[in-house]
């Protein structure tokens, strides 16, 4: 159901879950890509008349108020976003709550403090986490799931509130959802899957749900040179999951079973260490040498993989090619994005480090067909996992 199916919602109390969880710098917001996200949902809310209580929670605070983790930036943002006064309560479902909802007009909108300000929010026990829900719902009429990056989370604002309050999914759930289904169930090939970032074994869901479907698989990224180890190459300092050696042997063998395209990077960009200031080197991806780390792949990397997304139709692309953050091994990324981004077909990017790449590399956002604000949430859609914050939209 989305927000259309809830009726009028003029005068009507409606909780959001958003995922506001943003990297702050002291309490400057560093990308800012989830709360620009939020704003559509909020906005169709307030023009119907609705009094809007956005809930978030921001980082992993021990389930105490702690100023540190305080929504105090992200409510000033969103309220420079909205063009609204968007006031924070000075508590999570207390007093302070209570009063922020009772002072809401029809089209205001409130937010209340960091959900995890409050251990039953992130409890494993049922009944800790529907007494949270209980105090959530008590404060609205109406729940509605708008916070993609949590859906994978069952926690009394995502999941147990769900079952309590009529509820629909907002604009930005639903997108996420309705693009991941596109390329996971009907994919129009060829079907390519660029997968990046340093460890494969935050990957292994991924490749073992996608490795027999796609046409082509492309690795970069520190998790590279685990595949170029599984294939016998040494590769000198850079980073190595020995323990994963055996499994991604097994990749390599069942991708050639399924006769799916593997494609490693031919060329690595290498340094003693990463700084702005490294001395790099390019080189042969299978002569990495002792004394050195590939930092990112290489041109001639790019340039196969550039050729192998060409003609894709359907394009998954997470995890950066290097240490994209350090000028000096941001190349690869980059020209990866850009590739992604020139596909004729569908080109979803799944969130966390390569949505972040794709904004501070200051890539044309608009060029992808999708860009996920899930980090954990897209891996998991990606494993083929079903996520509670959306199997509880439907029952
Ligand atoms: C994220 O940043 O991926 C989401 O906001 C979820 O945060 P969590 O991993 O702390 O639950």
């Amino acid at each position: 159901k989305g927000i259309g199916d809830l009726g009028d919602l003029r005068g009507r109390r409606v909780l959001v879950r958003a995922d506001l969880n943003v990297p702050l710098d002291g309490d400057t917001i560093t990308d800012d890509g989830r709360v620009k996200a939020s704003v559509p949902t909020i906005r169709r809310l307030t023009e119907a008349g609705a009094r809007v209580i956005v809930t978030a929670h921001l980082g992993r605070p021990k389930g105490v108020p702690d100023a540190k983790y305080s929504l105090a930036p992200v409510a000033r943002r969103l309220s420079e976003l909205l063009g609204q006064q968007v006031g924070l309560a000075a508590d999570t479902v207390g007093e302070g709550a209570q009063k922020a909802v009772a002072a809401l007009s029809d089209g205001d909108v409130a937010m209340l403090e960091n959900l995890r300000f409050d251990p039953r929010e992130t409890s494993k026990d049922d009944a800790e986490r529907g007494s949270m829900a209980a105090d959530l719902a008590a404060l609205a009429d109406v729940f509605v799931s708008d916070g993609f990056g949590v859906v994978h989370r069952k926690q009394a604002s995502v999941y147990d509130i769900a079952q309590r309050l009529p509820h629909a999914a907002g604009g930005l759930v639903a997108a996420e959802v309705e693009a991941f289904s596109k390329v996971l169930d009907a994919p129009e090939r060829p079907y390519v899957v660029v997968l990046g970032g340093s460890k494969v074994s935050d990957k292994l869901g991924v490749i073992d749900n996608l490795i027999d479907t796609v046409d082509r698989l492309l690795i970069g990224g520190g998790m590279a040179f685990t595949f170029l180890a599984a294939q016998g190459y040494g590769v000198g300092g850079s980073l190595l999951e020995a323990d994963q050696v055996d499994t991604v042997k097994g990749y390599l063998a069942r991708a050639a079973e399924a006769g799916v395209e593997l494609v490693l990077p031919v060329d690595v960009v290498v340094a003693e260490d990463i700084a702005e200031d490294a001395v790099t080197d390019v080189v042969q991806a299978t002569a990495i040498p002792q004394d050195r780390k590939g930092l990112d792949i290489g041109p001639a990397s790019v340039d196969l993989f550039r050729g192998k997304l060409a003609d894709a139709r359907t394009v998954v692309w997470n995890g950066p090619m290097g240490v994209f953050e350090v000028a000096p091994f941001a190349a690869g990324t980059r020209e990866v994005a850009v590739a992604v981004s020139q596909v004729e077909g569908t080109s979803v990017v799944g969130g966390g480090d390569s949505a972040a790449a794709v904004r501070q590399l200051g890539l044309d956002e608009d060029a992808f067909t999708h860009i996920s604000t899930g980090g954990g949430a897209s891996l998991e859609l990606l494993e083929g996992k079903s996520l509670p914050g959306l199997t509880v939209l439907d029952d």
